[in-house]
């Protein structure tokens, strides 16, 4: 930089509207993002979830219709996360197998209801579907069995992906299951079958409504630590992206969102793919609750947390805030 005050003024071009926008370096559009949704079984039942204010769970019919309005939004893709009635949970998870459990029939009355028109991404992981809410299956200490895990989220993610999922998530932190999923799709015929691998997913206390709404929390006993990452490291993450890609993930999403941006640009600067993020469960409930509060205003908050998960490298966003945020964005 060459220019000093006063030829330099940085604040000209901050002067009026029309030249804000003209110099703006980012922007965030309805297509950045992904709309987690919660399913129940029922028909015509939407339960409010206490801890996060405004999210319900839907049944299969409500999901189609939260779709059909994420296309009608502009919103491109919807996450779904099962709410698995505690009598279908067991030790092994087994009803993550399940053709006809709550994702697939889900999955299958969104494709009814929007055709192609939306992207379905499904999570593999066995917390909504284990008696014991850890992501896999466990040994007597209550340690998750790595590989045995595996071959059961292979099993998962097939089970997704002929359901009709565009892209499987596997959220469970397991060594080496991006090989092994990738594997399967392709010896499936489901080549066009997306990966967006949660590579590096920090064991976080932001997750805490998230474990309410699927059904979870009551049920966990201890932590995810022995999987999930520590929340001090940054080389580590950057290893685990490495690995994902190399196992043939499509694209990679970093957990929580906002207090890890360092590590989203990180690994943007580090590697060549899309770059996704999660604002999670925890953060959704901090802004929401700081709006309550009178702390801030709601839209301006979601808005600006939005802008800054794109200022920092992501290609899009799952977040809770989705369609409100595709509203204040269509004006
Ligand atoms: C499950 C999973 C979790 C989230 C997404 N997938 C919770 C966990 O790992 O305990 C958290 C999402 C949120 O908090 O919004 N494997």
């Amino acid at each position: 930089m060459t220019a000093s005050y006063p030829n330099l003024r940085l604040r000209r071009t901050r002067a009026s509207a029309w030249s804000r926008a003209l110099h703006r370096e980012t922007v965030l559009t309805t297509a950045d993002l992904i709309w987690p949704l919660f399913v129940t079984e029922g028909d015509a039942v939407e339960q409010p979830i206490a801890s996060l204010p405004g999210v319900s769970r839907w049944s299969v019919d409500g999901i189609a219709a939260r779709a059909r309005e994420a296309v009608a939004l502009g919103i491109p893709c919807i996450a779904l996360f099962p709410n698995t009635q505690r009598d279908r949970r067991s030790d092994d998870g087994a009803e993550a197998l399940n053709p006809d459990n709550l994702m697939c029939r889900a999955i299958r009355a969104i494709r009814e209801e929007c055709g192609n028109d939306i992207g379905i991404l499904t999570d593999v992981a066995l917390d909504p579907y284990t008696s014991h809410g850890q992501d896999g299956v466990i040994d007597d200490a209550g340690y998750v069995l790595n590989d045995e895990t595996v071959a059961v989220l292979v099993d998962q993610a097939i089970n997704q992906a002929e359901a009709g999922a565009d892209i499987i998530a596997p959220s469970d932190m397991m060594d080496g299951r991006v090989r092994a999923i990738r594997m399967a799709l392709e010896m499936g015929g489901h080549h066009n079958v997306q990966i967006m691998s949660y590579a590096a997913k920090y064991a976080s206390a932001f997750y805490g409504p998230f474990r309410d709404a699927v059904g979870s929390g009551a049920l966990l006993k201890g932590d995810k630590k022995s999987y999930q990452m520590d929340p001090a490291n940054t080389e580590e993450a950057l290893r685990e992206v490495a690995l994902d890609i190399a196992e043939g993930a499509d694209s990679v999403m970093v957990k929580p969102g906002l207090p890890y941006l360092d590590i989203v640009a990180r690994v943007k600067d580090r590697f060549e793919v899309p770059v996704f993020a999660y604002q999670v469960s925890g953060e959704y409930a901090m802004i929401e609750a700081a709006a309550a509060a009178g702390a801030g205003d709601r839209d301006a908050l979601v808005i600006e947390t939005l802008m800054a998960f794109k200022r920092a490298g992501c290609t899009g966003i799952l977040t809770y805030h989705a369609a409100h945020a595709a509203r204040l964005l269509n004006g």
